[in-house]
């Protein structure tokens, strides 16, 4: 499924704000679309807003280093965003095509994706139960995806999975993009909602839980969509193996812990109002909307990127692993 597709000179972005009901393709123009197309969701998904915005440094007529620090504060924790635009600037410096450059960022995500999927898929058994949280699949990135790419690729190799999906609180990516895109792809989903998973863990029914990360620190603390470290603790308590799968550039040495990464506050409005016909709560109460929280490097059991799987202590293998 291609959410981002630049042709002849346009680009078009499936807008994801729509699904699982619409399959629309919108054309940004000015930097204020680019910007609020990243804000609003429309693109979300931590590798595909890097890809979105340095097609977006490539083909406004703006001051780059301008467009850079505007677009980069769009969305402040997904780390790819900014990793993305910081290329896009430099390649802009050096002189070099920026349409190239933003091309050559769409391809090498594949390529990421691609491995990711590889090494998730040897760590998994035909036939296991799984329990993924938001939408780490072809939506969030270019194609298999990250949290969901083993279980893509592991369908074409003839493997069956039997996958849980968390609705996923308050934007319901779980609900409206994964399970819609596990069932495009043939692939056995359940819909659950967050406060089902433990139930789920406990009646044997999970064997490893894969998630995608937006920021992951030089310790292997790890920003996952909110709700990510609740699952995490889940599954220590069940024994049960937490996997965190992401591209080389969603680790950010910047960061020593989970501690420096700024995590992303949202409008209470998504939790009282935007999925019901009615308001779910009274105008004045008031609403805490963080939309990410670090789930602490000691309850993952695997990092897994497109260099290898790495294990703890992070603090020591993933500089090994990625610098390698
Ligand atoms: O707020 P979102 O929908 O952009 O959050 C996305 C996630 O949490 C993903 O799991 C993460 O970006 C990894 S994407 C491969």
């Amino acid at each position: 499924m291609d959410n981002i597709k630049y042709e002849n000179g346009v680009l078009y972005l499936l807008d994801q704000t729509l699904l699982p009901n619409e399959e629309v393709f919108i054309t940004p123009k000015t930097k204020e679309d680019y910007f609020e197309a990243i804000k609003k969701l429309r693109v979300r998904g931590a590798p595909a807003i890097g890809i979105f915005a340095a097609y977006a440094m490539a083909l406004l007529d703006e001051d780059k280093a301008e467009l850079k620090e505007y677009l980069d504060s769009s969305r402040p924790t997904a780390v790819n965003l900014s990793w993305a635009t910081s290329r896009m600037l430099k390649a802009y410096y050096d002189g070099k095509s920026l349409i190239d450059e933003a091309i050559a960022i769409h391809n090498e995500d594949i390529d990421m994706c691609r491995k990711i999927s590889e090494y998730g898929l040897s760590l998994l058994n035909d036939g296991y139960g799984i329990l993924t949280h938001c939408n780490a699949g072809a939506l969030a990135t270019s194609k298999y995806g990250t949290g969901l790419g083993p279980l893509l690729l592991g369908k074409e190799k003839g493997y069956s999975f039997k996958v849980f999906t968390d609705e996923t609180r308050p934007l319901l990516q779980g609900a409206r993009l994964t399970s819609y895109e596990l069932e495009k792809a043939g692939i056995d989903v359940t819909l659950i909602c967050d406060n089902m998973a433990s139930i789920v863990m406990k009646q044997g029914k999970i064997d490893a839980v894969l998630v995608g990360a937006d920021r992951i620190a030089a310790n292997g603390d790890t920003a996952n969509k909110i709700g990510t470290s609740g699952v995490a603790i889940l599954a220590k308590h069940y024994g049960i193996p937490f996997y965190v799968l992401a591209p080389s550039s969603t680790v950010d040495f910047s960061c020593k812990t989970g501690d420096d990464i700024i995590i992303e506050e949202r409008d209470g409005d998504e939790i009282k109002n935007m999925w019901f016909e009615k308001p779910m709560a009274l105008k004045e109460t008031k609403c805490f909307n963080p939309a990410f929280d670090v789930t602490p490097n000691e309850l993952i059991t695997a990092i897994i990127t497109d260099k290898g799987i790495v294990r703890a202590p992070y603090k020591d293998t993933l500089e090994e692993t990625l610098n390698d």
